[in-house]
């Protein structure tokens, strides 16, 4: 039922919509069209297959550093939440980052998101670190979560 693709400029629109309805500081088309145009960065949209072309529920953004995968955006539509789908992207940026070599997973999260941290930590995350002060619009700290990808790594 559900479709994971690569983000394209095709998917901006309502991959916007998304974005505006999850963050408070939402990243504008200009930031997505610069993040795509990386070549180490990797973006995937889940949606509903045609004929719903407005079925667009979530996405994943990540960049591959250094032999690391580290996470730069995970959301999911408000209304969608609560059935697995963030769990679906994940699993799936993280099979591509093991397949395209890397051996960890990073990301930052504010210690105050609950539904972030439980996903991250049902997923294994363990904190590496904190940053202080590190949302300059709130003043939050930014935790630095950290898992492996490989057993022997
Ligand atoms: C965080 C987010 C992506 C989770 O999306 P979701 O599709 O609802 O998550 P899932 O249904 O896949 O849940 C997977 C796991 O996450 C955890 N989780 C999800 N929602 C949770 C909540 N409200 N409270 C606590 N844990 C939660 C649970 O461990 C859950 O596993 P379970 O269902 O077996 O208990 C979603 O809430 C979101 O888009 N938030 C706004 C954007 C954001 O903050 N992104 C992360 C930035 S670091």
């Amino acid at each position: 039922m559900w479709d994971l693709h690569p983000v394209t400029a095709a998917d901006l629109s309502a991959l916007l919509d998304i974005e505006a309805a999850c963050f408070d500081r939402p990243w504008n088309r200009d930031v997505f069209l610069d993040e795509l145009a990386r070549r180490d960065a990797a973006g995937y949209l889940l949606r509903r297959p045609a004929p719903d072309a407005n079925g667009a529920v979530g996405y994943i953004c990540f960049r591959l550093l250094y032999g690391e995968m580290h996470l730069t955006k995970i959301a999911v539509a408000p209304q969608w939440r609560g059935q697995g789908l963030a769990a679906r992207l994940l699993v799936h940026g993280m099979e591509t980052a093991t397949a395209l070599g890397a051996t960890a997973v990073l990301l930052q999260v504010r210690p105050t998101n609950r539904p972030a941290l439980g996903l991250y930590r049902r997923f294994g995350f363990r904190q590496i670190g904190r940053r202080k002060q590190y949302f300059s619009e709130t003043g939050e700290d930014a935790l630095v979560l950290m898992r492996h990808l490989k057993e022997d790594s």
